[in-house]
């Protein structure tokens, strides 16, 4: 993959801010709207930090537009992506404490799904099981969104890159696609962010959502299994409760009490590989 990356590209592309691209900015006001995210948006100083740091973000033109295609084809994807980069970005608050590594580390959790503009529009929306051979196109998503943006930003140790490529390895080595313990705490956010929004948001194989007692708990087994951060999903925890404390003054509870949404496609707890689902994007084609 890093000899494919680095594949010669001698051009360099205009940057543009990446609020400023389309209705990017208004979009993501408008996602954080809704519930849950009214309400872990809901401390107007903290989202006002948040919408700062994100108009300091800048990409190259091809990958914008990349935010562009999504939005006329694949609209699930294209709230989800920004959900993802504004969850990640409230959540790194809780682990980084310096302004300047704060907005490095939130570039990258931009566009970590970016690799599924190379999986057919028609697996993407499939309401019915999906293929071995298209399991296998999805699952291609995060080594495809590796090459894409390290030969886009010119560097295969982009954080962007790496996190496009690891978002769905997990700590205790379950994931894919390299099957790593994943040990890269940006990712870790990522990750535990991307679980999060598939989990709460329909998708075309479940027609309902998780509600959110649901969605926390299906996240505290796998902190307990040790396939995601226990740390992180403590942030994810502080931030939906009503005062958000710090992820330090939050516990993971054994206790389960929620139920997992009727038809869906996508049984039991959430997988942490492909093979444990039947569906290669992890959980939920996150
Ligand atoms: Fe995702
Ligand atoms: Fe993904």
């Amino acid at each position: 993959m890093a000899e494919l990356a680095r594949s010669a590209r001698t051009e360099t592309f205009p940057r543009m801010r990446l609020m400023e691209y389309g209705t990017i900015a208004e979009d993501l006001r408008s996602f954080m709207e809704q519930p849950p995210y009214c309400h872990i948006f809901s401390r107007p100083a903290r989202t006002k930090a948040i919408f700062d740091s994100l108009q300091q973000v800048e990409f190259v033109h091809p990958l914008l537009d990349i935010y562009g295609y999504f939005k006329a084809h694949d609209p699930y994807t294209y709230r989800h992506i920004l959900t993802v980069f504004a969850l990640s970005r409230l959540l790194a608050q809780d682990f980084f404490d310096d302004r300047n590594e704060l907005s490095r580390e939130l570039a990258a959790a931009s566009n970590h799904d970016f690799g599924k503009i190379c999986v057919p529009l028609g697996v993407h929306k499939r309401s019915t099981p999906l293929s071995e051979h298209e399991r296998m196109q999805l699952s291609h998503h995060a080594a495809a969104g590796y090459v894409l943006l390290s030969y886009y930003l010119m560097d295969p140790n982009h954080p962007a890159a790496i996190t496009a490529r690891d978002h769905h390895e997990r700590c205790d080595g379950s994931g894919y696609p390299r099957g790593i313990a994943l040990q890269n705490r940006v990712v870790e956010i990522v990750a535990v962010s991307d679980m999060f929004d598939a989990l709460i948001s329909p998708r075309p194989y479940r027609p309902h959502s998780y509600d959110l007692r649901t969605a926390m708990e299906e996240l505290t087994v796998l902190a307990h299994k040790g396939a995601v951060s226990a740390d992180v999903v403590r942030a994810l925890i502080g931030c939906n409760r009503k005062n958000q404390p710090h992820y330090t003054e939050c516990t993971l509870s054994h206790e389960q009490r929620g139920t997992p949404p009727p038809d869906n496609l996508y049984l039991g707890a959430i997988p942490c590989s492909y093979e444990s689902d039947g569906n290669p994007d992890g959980d939920p084609k996150a």
